[in-house]
């Protein structure tokens, strides 16, 4: 309880790094160029963007629902691995904005949409094969966070628990739904309760020590290195 009270102080602390960027500015992931704006959650201060742009498994074909884009990066790369369309959703309305101008840059209007709301609010009657978030891992029980706080803070864990009981809407029959998540921030136990009383089956398909990744770059993170793990879960 300790570590992970340690690891909160340390995303807290790399947040508000984050925090004292007031330009558009440039990073690189897996040797791609991006755009991220000020308030948007970034890959130059926390290393899951990387993690996931690498490991989201990704079918040819696949139509993607991805929740809580903030830059758009690992949509981007879905596109690239041959996924056919992805949806890109954020509550933040500047990473919305962002995701957009990503997209733009690498001509993939076609195949990406960005649209801005609260886990399912804006998808309509559409089912898709992949389900993924890199969800905001650290429970918190305050509410009333701001709109950067809620890239990292899940106040109750309520939107995770919105993620799981109403994915099964949006999954096509065989669909998975892939949960970005950390054993060192969130609470893996109450994560595979939810998954349970849901009346999934769970595996974890992929997982990284922080420490592996060459970046980001900012000293705050190379002293708080976070292991992801990707959550697989079928009906
Ligand atoms: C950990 S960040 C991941 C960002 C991006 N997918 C990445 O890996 O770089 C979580 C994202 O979820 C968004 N978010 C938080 N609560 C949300 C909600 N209720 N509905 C939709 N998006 C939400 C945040 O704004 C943030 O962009």
């Amino acid at each position: 309880m300790r570590e992970k009270k340690k690891y909160l102080e340390g995303t807290a602390q790399v947040l508000r790094d984050s925090q004292r960027e007031n330009e558009k500015y440039a990073v690189n992931v897996l040797g791609k160029e991006f755009i991220v704006y000020p308030n948007v959650f970034s890959p130059k201060y926390f290393n899951d963007t990387e993690f996931f742009a690498k490991e989201l498994p990704v079918n040819k074909g696949d139509e993607i629902l991805e929740i809580g884009c903030g830059t758009g990066i690992v949509s981007i790369f879905a596109a690239w691995k041959g996924a056919s369309s992805i949806i890109a959703t954020d509550i933040n309305p500047d990473a919305v904005k962002n995701a957009m101008e990503n997209v733009r840059l690498y001509n993939l209007e076609n195949r990406i949409t960005p649209l801005q709301g609260d886990v399912f609010g804006p998808i309509k009657n559409d089912r898709f094969d992949v389900i993924f978030w890199n969800v905001p891992f650290a429970y918190v029980k305050r509410r009333g966070i701001s709109m950067t706080e809620r890239a990292v803070y899940d106040p109750g864990y309520r939107s995770l628990k919105k993620l799981i009981h109403e994915a099964k809407e949006y999954l096509k029959p065989g669909g998975r739904l892939l949960i970005g998540f950390s054993s060192t921030i969130g609470h893996i136990g109450f994560l595979k309760g939810i998954l349970k009383e849901a009346g999934y089956k769970t595996m974890v398909s992929g997982a990284m020590d922080g420490k592996q990744f060459k970046s980001p770059k900012v000293n705050s993170t190379k002293v708080h290195s976070v292991k992801f793990r990707l959550f697989e879960a079928r009906l």
